[in-house]
């Protein structure tokens, strides 16, 4: 079968909503695609570790702390449940590994910026993990097979990690006037970056045509930037948050909330490794790759040790 009708039908299996698996045919440009957008998500798990692994010890309580300590570790899981389904793609760990500390790769620009106070933990969690769910609910839909589970399983886990963040926040809500300002500074700061997390607006989006087709995208930027706002502003009132946003409004026409426009300058300054954190966040990766030499040097030689001793076994 000649490349053409290989890829007709391809396309005709994805119309059908059918999963594509590691073995099946794919054309270059689906594999590259979804080599790109799933290592991206990949880092972003693991780099997302960094802001809050960085409060573990500064936890308010033992529950915070045991609460917190078992987010990022679920997020250190989310990584490499990633990097494996990217690795069906005939793509090596290390090469993806290499992409992140050079650079090459990137990840999601909401981890440049720095996690000041702990209102932080909960503005994270609410925020960042709500926008992510929004997100990776829509690509459990996938078209390709080992993406779409490992959004199933994230999935669950985000949800916990959405309501121990916002439960922080109504907790500091409820508290002093210090720490209901505390709330609301740290509102203040992730919002719009929040916001941002959906990507470019569609207009701007050269790559959403092609991923809705192939199904790699089910929802546009806009649309599910949209839902996340819908979806998250009742429950900041709910609480007494406010939103630094003056453009922020129901509109009774559309059924939505009508929100400002985002400063899309700072967005690309950010993702080109100007924010304020990038360079500190790629060497704290490097730093723990390179520390963590010796435990792949002694994976290796009890793996090489297990093969000797079977071929030896096997003669
Ligand atoms: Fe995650
Ligand atoms: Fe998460």
């Amino acid at each position: 079968m000649n490349e053409l009708e290989l890829e007709k039908q391809f396309n005709e299996r994805i119309a059908r909503d059918e999963k594509i698996e590691p073995k099946d045919w794919m054309p270059e440009k689906y594999i590259q695609t979804h080599i790109r957008q799933m290592s991206q998500h990949a880092h972003s798990e693991i780099v997302g570790m960094l802001p809050e692994g960085n409060w573990i010890t500064r936890a308010p309580s033992l529950r915070r702390k045991v609460a917190l300590l078992a987010k990022v570790q679920d997020e250190g899981g989310h990584g490499l449940y990633l990097y494996s389904a990217t690795e069906t793609l005939g793509i090596s760990r290390d090469e993806l590994i290499n992409q992140l500390h050079s650079g090459e790769a990137k990840y999601s620009s909401i981890f440049n910026y720095p996690a000041l106070t702990w209102a932080d933990m909960g503005a994270i969690g609410w925020l960042v993990d709500g926008a992510a769910i929004i997100n990776q609910v829509a690509l459990m839909g996938a078209s390709y097979g080992p993406y779409s589970r490992a959004m199933v399983r994230i999935c669950k886990e985000e949800s916990f990690h959405q309501r121990q963040g916002y439960e922080i926040l109504m907790t500091l809500m409820n508290g002093t006037p210090e720490q209901r300002e505390m709330a609301q500074d740290s509102m203040n700061r992730w919002w719009l970056p929040a916001l941002m997390m959906f990507g470019p607006t569609d207009d701007k989006s050269p790559n959403t045509e092609q991923s809705v087709k192939w199904k790699l995208k089910r929802k546009t930027n806009d649309e599910l930037r949209q839902a996340f706002v819908d979806q998250t502003v009742p429950q900041a009132e709910f609480i007494g948050l406010t939103f630094p946003d003056k453009d922020l409004k129901w509109n009774e026409e559309r059924k939505h909330y009508d929100f400002g426009a985002l400063n899309w300058d700072e967005f690309w300054q950010v993702v080109k490794g100007h924010g304020p954190c990038n360079k500190q966040r790629i060497e704290a990766r490097i730093k723990a790759h390179e520390d963590g030499k010796w435990v792949r040097d002694a994976a290796m030689a009890y793996a090489e040790k297990q093969i000797n001793e079977e071929l030896k076994q096997a003669i």
